[in-house]
């Protein structure tokens, strides 16, 4: 048996590209995925109007949808609420429209990289907070033993572009390293607007790490919009397909 999985991210409803979406409800339409799962980012400044335009599309998808919360999901422009209840628009729309992934070949485990507030510019990059990390790590130790693939879900990239420098997520190496010891198969990220998949190594633990592009306008470094077909088998077996959104499609 497999599972197949249709990763997005990004889409940043407010600046969403349309003609992306149109193609991936298409591409949905026509081979329906066990799930959708949407790493953040899911609209661009957190207005009540955005998530309303979020909402109304992810329920149209008519398949199960998976949410994480991106760091543009937080309040922009309310800056009480972001020092509040930074998830409240966040959790309302999961509440309408998320789920739950229920597959035998492949389990989800969320991890929290997004904070309301931290002490460098921007507010944007990744932070793996303890309890974050924490919560990750004993949802994993529950997992021992079981035959599923295992796939991390979190809105920052843990680690930076292979040779770079600097890692822009905060004490991500060291929750790499935790995540992959715990019996992670993959973390499949967003943030970075650009696809990657690849298996890196930190700590003396390999593990694959996926991300995939963004479905708004908001491109970087010349990456077309994209979404990625990841189809699971128990223990491990993962194999993905990158959709690259651009004319020739
Ligand atoms: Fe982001």
């Amino acid at each position: 048996m497999t599972t197949r999985l249709i990763h997005i991210s990004d889409v940043h409803f407010g600046v969403e590209d349309r003609s992306a979406l149109a193609l991936l409800e298409r591409a949905i339409a026509d081979n329906p995925p066990d799930a959708v799962v949407c790493t953040g980012d899911l609209t661009q400044r957190a207005k009540h109007s955005e998530y309303a335009d979020a909402a109304q599309w992810f329920a149209s998808l008519g398949v199960p949808v998976v949410l994480d919360p991106g760091n543009h999901d937080m309040p922009y422009y309310n800056l009480w609420e972001r020092f509040t209840d930074p998830y409240r628009r966040y959790r309302a729309l999961k509440a309408k429209v998320g789920g739950e992934l229920a597959s035998d070949d492949v389990v989800l485990v969320p991890l929290k990289t997004t904070v309301r507030i931290q002490a460098r510019f921007p507010w944007s990059d990744g932070v793996v907070m303890d309890d974050a990390l924490s919560e990750t790590l004993a949802q994993l130790a529950a997992l021992k033993g079981d035959p599923r693939t295992i796939i991390v879900t979190a809105h920052h990239p843990l680690l930076g572009p292979e040779g770079a420098a600097k890692n822009p997520t905060i004490r991500g190496e060291d929750a790499f390293a935790a995540i992959a010891a715990a019996g992670a198969h993959a973390v499949i990220s967003g943030h970075v607007h650009v696809p990657f998949d690849e298996v890196r190594e930190h700590g003396g633990h390999a593990m694959r790490m996926i991300g995939v592009g963004t479905l708004s306008t908001r491109l970087r470094h010349g990456a077309p919009p994209s979404f990625r077909e990841i189809t699971c088998e128990k223990g491990g077996q993962i194999t993905t397909r990158l959709r690259e959104v651009t004319a020739a499609i």
